[in-house]
């Protein structure tokens, strides 16, 4: 037996450091959101015991460090199941280590994948364990829509949707270490913060425009020599007549929300001359669970 599921991108409206916790971990204020950019993701279980992983990228990991199968593994465990055989295949879109949760929407999807295809009718709470023990933005992945999410990540409370708008999502040919970047940042000495409450308050009056005049990542300030790229990027999707801009996590892909579709185009196909990996796309409202 199996199923389709498809495992969408995410973008941070705005990122706040807030804590580092005695864990090592830090208390984080998020505003996310979930873009139809998408990984399809089939599943098959079948007698038999190993899960066994192919995707399109060949320098993907396929064993346990990936965490569409670490998702598969702790499914069973945690929740005491005879062993399977199972089979995930991922067409991969979503760029990989940009900032964009690629690879926690995949271990989010596989999760619910399992649900519905095991039949298990677990309900989102019933899954959030479980998605923590993969990653701190996997909670949000299971849930997907505009989100408040605090503590880790996991703290989630569903926000009034971002009205439907079009987005560019660019991401500089350079990775950025998601740890180095939390070990680099001082909460006592950050001095832009994201204005949360303003989007909030954007977001429940449904204006776009606000919303995006607020776009803002505590990340950016912190980037060392990576900032000049990323700042050239926002001001290129600003220049083009997006109505905000920002990195998202922990980058470096730099998206743009527009309201006008023929602007957004044109920036797309602009920034795609010198950006191999530059997508045109839309937010999705719908939650997924
Ligand atoms: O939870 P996840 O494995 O995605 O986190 C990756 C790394 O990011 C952690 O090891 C930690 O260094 C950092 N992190 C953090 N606080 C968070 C989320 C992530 O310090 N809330």
């Amino acid at each position: 037996m199996g199923i389709q599921v498809l495992a969408f991108g995410k973008l941070n409206l705005s990122l706040d450091v807030i804590r580092r916790q005695a864990s090592g971990y830090h208390d984080m204020k998020m505003v996310m959101e979930t873009v139809e950019l998408c990984d399809d993701i089939s599943i098959e279980v079948s007698e038999g015991t190993g899960i066994e992983l192919t995707t399109n990228l060949p320098f993907l990991p396929m064993d346990g460090q990936n965490l569409a199968v670490r998702a598969a593994e702790v499914f069973f465990r945690e929740l005491n199941l005879p062993p399977k055989r199972v089979t995930i295949r991922i067409f991969k879109r979503i760029p990989v280590s940009a900032g964009l949760a690629g690879g926690s929407s995949n271990a989010a999807a596989v999760l619910r994948g399992l649900n519905e295809l095991l039949g298990m009718g677990l309900s989102r709470e019933e899954l959030m364990p479980m998605a923590l023990l993969l990653g701190s933005d996997v909670p949000y992945c299971v849930v997907g829509g505009t989100v408040l999410a605090e503590g880790r990540g996991e703290i989630l409370t569903s926000l009034d949707p971002l009205p439907g708008c079009h987005i560019v999502i660019c991401k500089p040919n350079f990775s950025i270490s998601t740890p180095s970047l939390f070990q680099r940042i001082d909460c006592g000495k950050i001095r832009h913060r994201p204005d949360t409450a303003g989007i909030c308050e954007a977001l429940r009056a449904g204006a776009l425009d606000q919303v995006a005049v607020r776009l803002y990542n505590v990340f950016e300030d912190v980037l060392d020599g990576r900032a000049k790229e990323i700042m050239a990027i926002k001001r290129a999707l600003i220049d083009a007549g997006a109505l905000g801009a920002a990195m998202s996590g922990t980058g470096p892909s730099v998206f743009g929300l527009f309201d006008d579709e023929a602007l957004a185009r044109e920036a797309h196909l602009r920034l795609s001359k010198s950006y191999r990996e530059t997508f045109l796309t839309r937010n999705r409202r719908e939650t997924l669970i």
